[in-house]
C-alpha cells in the first residue's frame, strides 16, 4: 500500500470532524456542537496534525505528534514523542492500521530525532493496542483519566 503524509489542511479537518465510528469506537467521534473550536485546533500548526493520503490524495487517516496524544492523569515523566492516530471509519478493521502506525513511528523518530515514542490508548480498545504492539510498542503503564472512571494504557517504543 502507498500513502503519503502532509500537514493537515482545512478540508481534511472538515472531513475528520464528520467521521462517525460505530460503537464502541464512537467515543472517538468529534462532537458536532464544537466543530468550529475543533477545526481551529486540528489545523493549528502547534498541534502538529498530519493527513495520511492515498495515491489519489484521498484522506485515509490522520495523526498528531505532541501533547494532543496525552490524556489527563497519565504519567508522562518519560521523555518521549506522543503520537495520536485515527483512520477513516470505512477503512478500519481491515488490517491496514499497522502499516500507517509503522510509517508514523518511523517518520516521528526521524523528524524529532527522538529515541522514544509513546501512545496513550483507552484500555477497552484492544484493536488499537494490538496495532501498536505489532509495530513494537510495549505497555508501560495504566491509569484512570482524571475526573472519569475511564482506564487508559501508555505504550512506548524505543529505538
Ligand atoms: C485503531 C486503528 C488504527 C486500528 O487499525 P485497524 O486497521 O482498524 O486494525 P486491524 O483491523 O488491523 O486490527 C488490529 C488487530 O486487532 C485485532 N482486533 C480487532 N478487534 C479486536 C478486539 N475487539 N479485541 C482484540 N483484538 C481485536 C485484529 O484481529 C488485529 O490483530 P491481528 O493483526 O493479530 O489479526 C483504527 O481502527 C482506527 O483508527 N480506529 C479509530 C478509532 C480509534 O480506535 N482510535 C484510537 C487510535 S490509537
Amino acid at each position: 500500500m502507498r500513502f503519503s503524509f502532509r500537514r493537515l489542511e482545512k478540508e481534511h479537518a472538515l472531513s475528520i470532524l464528520r467521521w462517525r465510528y460505530l460503537p464502541p469506537y464512537d467515543t472517538y467521534n468529534f462532537d458536532a456542537d464544537t466543530t468550529q473550536e475543533d477545526l481551529c485546533y486540528l489545523i493549528d500548526p502547534k498541534n502538529a496534525f498530519y493527513a495520511i493520503l492515498n495515491v489519489h490524495e484521498e484522506l485515509e487517516g490522520y495523526y498528531s505528534f505532541g501533547a494532543d496524544g496525552q490524556v489527563p492523569g497519565g504519567d508522562y515523566c518519560t521523555k518521549a514523542l506522543d503520537i495520536g492516530m485515527g483512520m477513516q471509519p470505512d477503512l478500519v478493521g481491515q488490517g491496514q492500521g499497522k502499516h500507517y502506525a509503522q510509517a508514523v513511528v518511523k517518520y516521528g523518530v526521524n523528524q524529532y530525532r527522538t529515541q522514544k515514542c509513546q501512545v496513550t490508548i483507552a484500555e477497552f480498545n484492544k484493536r488499537a493496542q494490538r496495532v501498536w504492539e505489532q509495530v513494537g510498542l510495549k505497555q508501560i503503564g495504566k491509569f484512570v483519566k482524571t475526573g472519569t472512571e475511564e482506564e487508559f494504557v501508555i505504550m512506548i517504543y524505543e529505538v
